[in-house]
């Protein structure tokens, strides 16, 4: 009987932080700077809990116009790389972003810190899970009145300022063995999520990717790919498949 051996190739681990950059190319206005979202709208008002009990219509109302954007929206080339980079590697995808491009991109293991725009939950207990459901579709509107499985106003699942980010855990645990991070159009000024370069392993390459300035400091292996998100990409993951 021959005795056969079964090779396992190893691959090497990526995690990936975006933000909002990443889908700026995909028409969906960032947060700050000139344009962003928190211009118009006045991010008290449409992103905290104090906010809905104040007004919950507005909140809801801002919400729906997200998801019809949402719509019009498609994946770019920046969400289609990140997906690819699953043929040679184990990646883990730990956004910020609410939409689901990544997911339509192809990604499949995507940490959504801030909740998803795509689904909904109770007002009471927004993260027990019982109560969340995904929405049927992009121009499914929420309205008062709207109730979930508990008998509460329906909300966003979406995680608002001030409230407690669940899945930080998991991915303060994703980074623990990666070979590489790789962070992508984000202004780092959200905690905890700005706070997950502390936890990266000492010597870790880390490629950053935005257009403009982010603060990041105390890395050691550092390199800027000072470019929009499509294109920083593109180089960086021709770069990486001479790692594998
Ligand atoms: N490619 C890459 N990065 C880009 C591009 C682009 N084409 N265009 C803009 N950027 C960069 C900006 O330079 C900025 O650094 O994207 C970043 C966007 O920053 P923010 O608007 O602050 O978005 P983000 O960091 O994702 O915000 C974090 O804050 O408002 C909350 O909950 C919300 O998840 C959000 C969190």
């Amino acid at each position: 009987m021959l005795l056969s051996m079964l090779f396992f190739r190893i691959m090497k681990k990526i995690a990936v932080l975006s933000g909002a950059g990443i889908s700026a190319e995909s028409g969906i206005a960032t947060f700050r700077g000139s344009g962003g979202l928190w211009d118009s709208y006045p991010v008290e008002q449409v992103a905290t809990p104090e906010g809905f009990r104040a007004n919950p219509s507005l909140v809801l109302e801002f919400y729906n116009k997200r998801r019809k954007e949402l719509a019009c929206a498609e994946p770019n080339e920046a969400h289609k790389l990140v997906a690819e980079l699953e043929k040679d590697f184990d990646v883990v995808v730990i956004t910020q972003n609410v939409d689901d491009l990544h997911e339509r991109a192809g990604s499949t293991n995507i940490i959504h810190l801030h909740g998803e725009l795509m689904k909904v939950c109770s007002s009471v207990q927004p993260q027990n899970c019982m109560y969340v459901c995904k929405l049927p579709s992009y121009d499914s509107n929420i309205a008062i009145g709207d109730l979930a499985g508990d008998g509460s106003q329906l909300r966003p699942f979406i995680v608002w300022f001030g409230e407690a980010v669940p899945l930080i855990e998991d991915a303060i645990s994703a980074l623990r063995d990666i070979d590489v991070f790789i962070i992508i159009g984000t202004s780092l000024n959200v905690y905890p999520a700005a706070g997950l370069v502390n936890y990266i392993p000492h010597g870790t390459p880390v490629y950053l990717i935005d257009p403009n300035d982010v603060p990041v400091h105390n890395l050691s292996n550092l390199q800027v790919l000072k470019m929009g998100a499509s294109e920083g990409m593109q180089k960086l993951s021709n770069e990486l498949l001479k790692m594998e």
